[in-house]
């Protein structure tokens, strides 16, 4: 085990979300926008209307600024962030799907030298071959995103690579394709919210609304088609997430957040978009986006969510890391029964010798310990957290009810059951009292 990452009052949860989300704005608004740009460029080549150049010259400028300086920062953060909180699941994330990234970052090259490309030969080349460059730009990005999806459906439904152990097998699991339709029709949203801001700056008034109407007819059908692809993922979702919405209410609430949210958008481009095209504005647009990025944080919440107990679906608990699953195929064997028996102390390798056995003088430090590794992941520990503060759940408690609280944690639907000795139970258990009546 390496060690935890313990942030008492944010959790190692937060800081993942609030990543995830500012992420998904710009790598969503990145893969659906030079579908858009091909569209209003061929229109231009074959009607022989050199003015809509102009909104390409913006709109590929906010692609480059905000995917490619925001974006990209924020997808290292997304890296940085989980590998501290989770770098066992990362570690066995990167052992299976290493080629899978490996192949993303291509496409991910090709994105990024082509942006480039078409920014700057917009008007300088002959108009097919920056046409060209426009394609191999929207091709490359979407494939991008129909690699990483593989790689995010296999952490909530691995299916039958538990048997074979196989790549495709993994990559394409029962939650891929609905995933993938689902981002797809979202990203032609994203990036109409954002089309409709750089036609909002174009001089030529005539272009301007033509492109607004435009873009809010892609992001209308985006929406729609958004709508009814989440359905079929969330039809698609395995028993134990269908069983886990019933004892987390808080899960469908993040779906009724995220559909509200989706109509606000949808109204905004019927007003601003296709009734008025006149009043779209950029501050209207930015008010859209901020709208947009709730919605994402509510629907990823709930893709996250979705998911407890565990960080890969069936075969590794969320913030302890511990493998509870035999797959033969791949060398893999469930470390559960060793650690009850061992300790989890046993697998801690980085902890100072005088931790490592429980005494009178270490047992609060080494409950802490513990406490970081099996419950911060998706708790707060201080009272005035911001996630599920484990000091206000069991306010006032005493360490041996906690302690029954530890022994039948695992029977909750969502969450791992403690992993350990009796006695790494009891330093738990009295290191969450302290804290529990503090
Ligand atoms: C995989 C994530 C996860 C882990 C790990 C986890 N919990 Fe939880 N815990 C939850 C969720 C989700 C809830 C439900 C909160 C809610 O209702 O919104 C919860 C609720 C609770 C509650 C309130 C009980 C109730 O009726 O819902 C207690 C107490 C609690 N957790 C203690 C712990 C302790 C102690 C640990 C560590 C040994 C732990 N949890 C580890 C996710 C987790």
């Amino acid at each position: 085990m390496y060690p935890a990452w313990l942030l008492p009052t944010l959790s190692s949860a937060f800081i993942i979300a609030i990543v995830a989300v500012f992420h998904i704005l710009p790598s969503h608004f990145a893969t659906g926008a030079l579908w858009l740009g091909v569209y209003v460029e061929r229109k231009a080549i074959k009607e022989n209307r050199p003015e809509l150049m102009e909104f390409l010259k913006r709109f590929s400028l906010l692609i480059l600024v905000f995917c490619f300086v925001y974006g990209s920062i924020t997808g290292v953060g997304i890296w940085f962030a989980s590998a501290a909180a989770s770098p066992r699941a990362i570690s066995t994330l990167i052992h299976n799907y290493v080629w899978g990234w490996a192949t993303e970052w291509v496409f991910f090259i090709i994105e990024i030298v082509a942006i480039y490309a078409y920014y700057y030969t917009l008007n300088r080349i002959a108009p097919e071959h920056h046409l060209r460059i426009g394609w191999i730009y929207a091709w490359g990005a979407w494939i991008s995103m129909v690699i990483i999806t593989g790689i995010l459906a296999f952490m909530l439904t691995p299916d039958k690579w538990f048997e074979t152990g196989g790549f495709f097998d993994g990559f394409f699991n029962s939650s891929y394709w609905p995933q993938l339709f689902t981002r797809t029709a979202f990203m032609f949203a994203i990036a109409a919210t954002y089309a409709m801001i750089a036609a909002s700056r174009v001089s030529n008034l005539e272009v301007r609304k033509e492109i607004t109407r435009l873009a809010a007819k892609w992001g209308m059908a985006g929406l729609i088609g958004g709508a009814i692809f989440s359905s079929w993922y969330i039809a698609k979702l395995p028993e134990t997430t269908k069983e886990l919405m019933n004892a987390l209410p808080y899960l469908k609430h993040m779906l009724i957040a995220a559909a509200v949210l989706g109509v606000m958008v949808f109204l905004y481009f019927a007003i601003f978009g296709m009734a008025k095209p006149d009043l779209s504005n950029p501050i209207a647009g930015v008010v859209a986006v901020v709208i947009l990025f709730l919605a994402i944080g509510a629907g990823e919440s709930f893709r996250e969510g979705a998911r407890r107990p565990w960080i890969i679906g069936g075969l590794m608990y969320g913030s302890n890391q511990v493998i509870a699953k035999d797959v033969p195929a791949k060398g893999v064997k469930s470390e559960v029964d060793e650690i009850n028996e061992k300790g989890f102390l046993s697998r801690l390798y980085y902890l100072p010798e005088d931790l490592r056995k429980i005494t009178d003088g270490n047992k609060l430090e080494v409950g802490k310990v513990l406490v970081a590794h099996q419950c911060a992941g998706c708790h707060s520990l201080k009272r005035n957290g911001l996630i599920r503060p484990l000091a206000k759940l069991l306010s006032g408690m005493e360490e041996d009810e906690i302690k029954d609280i530890l022994d039948s944690l695992g029977d909750y639907s969502y969450m791992p059951p403690f992993l350990g000795t009796d006695e790494e139970k009891e330093a738990a258990a009295a290191y969450l009292a302290k804290i529990a009546n503090e």
